[in-house]
């Protein structure tokens, strides 16, 4: 008997967990795996090395077809600076429109997929068998982004970081379109007092449950 295919989308707030979560749920099901993050930080690190200004949403949209493999693939993207540029493309309605087909084709695909990002679960794949809103205290938040940059930046203050992630919490949420919000049907997993295993242990089991597989 064939199965429908499985798709489960993770949503929530910059440093929440879901990334890695996702990536072992991805696996564990043996499903393609998709950080829409990435796109809107390719997206922001090409209007700042073009210097296509953020007030120009025709020219920003146009960087959406620009996104190569190998663009993806660069450090740069994932650092501090590139996730504050993506968050402010993301805001541009544009920007989110030109991004749209890439990520609803690859969360429909036969084989089902497995999405992170803000409005997967609301916008992208309303329709997902499982959705997760993953949280937690933004200072739980910014502490695990601090361990994860100060590595290669040692002087990085995690005050900065906190403040970082309280603007990109701000600007995420409050933006007109498709905001970062949980979907009426999301299950909320917070892994403010979780560590990494327990945090994969109850995704788990929220997806097991849900999804029946
Ligand atoms: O998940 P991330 O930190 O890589 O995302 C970077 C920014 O991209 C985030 O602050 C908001 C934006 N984003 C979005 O608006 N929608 C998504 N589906 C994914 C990311």
């Amino acid at each position: 008997m064939t199965q429908t295919p499985l798709i489960i989308a993770f949503d929530g707030p910059a440093a929440s967990g879901k990334g890695t979560l996702a990536t072992v749920i991805a696996a564990d099901y043996g499903l393609p795996f998709l950080d829409t993050g990435l796109l809107y930080r390719a997206v922001g690190h090409l209007a700042f090395h073009n210097d296509v200004p953020l007030h120009d949403p025709a020219a920003l949209s146009e960087l959406a077809g620009e996104i190569t493999p190998e663009l993806l693939a660069l450090d740069a993207l994932r650092g501090r600076e590139a996730g504050e540029r993506a968050s402010q493309v993301a805001a541009v309605p544009e920007v989110r429109a030109a991004l749209n087909a890439f990520q609803t084709g690859f969360a429909n695909q036969p084989a089902g997929a497995v999405l992170d990002g803000r409005d997967i679960g609301t916008v992208i794949a309303p329709h997902a068998h499982v959705k997760i809103f993953v949280t937690a205290a933004p200072e739980v938040r910014a502490h695990r982004r601090w361990l994860q940059l100060s590595k290669a930046n040692p002087a990085l203050a995690p005050g900065d970081v906190l403040n970082d992630i309280r603007i990109r919490d701000a600007r995420d949420s409050g933006r007109a379109d498709a905001p970062l919000e949980m979907a009426a049907d999301a299950l909320l997993l917070d892994t403010s007092d979780l560590g990494i295993e327990a945090a994969i242990a109850a995704a788990r089991s929220l997806v097991k449950d849900r999804s029946g597989r």
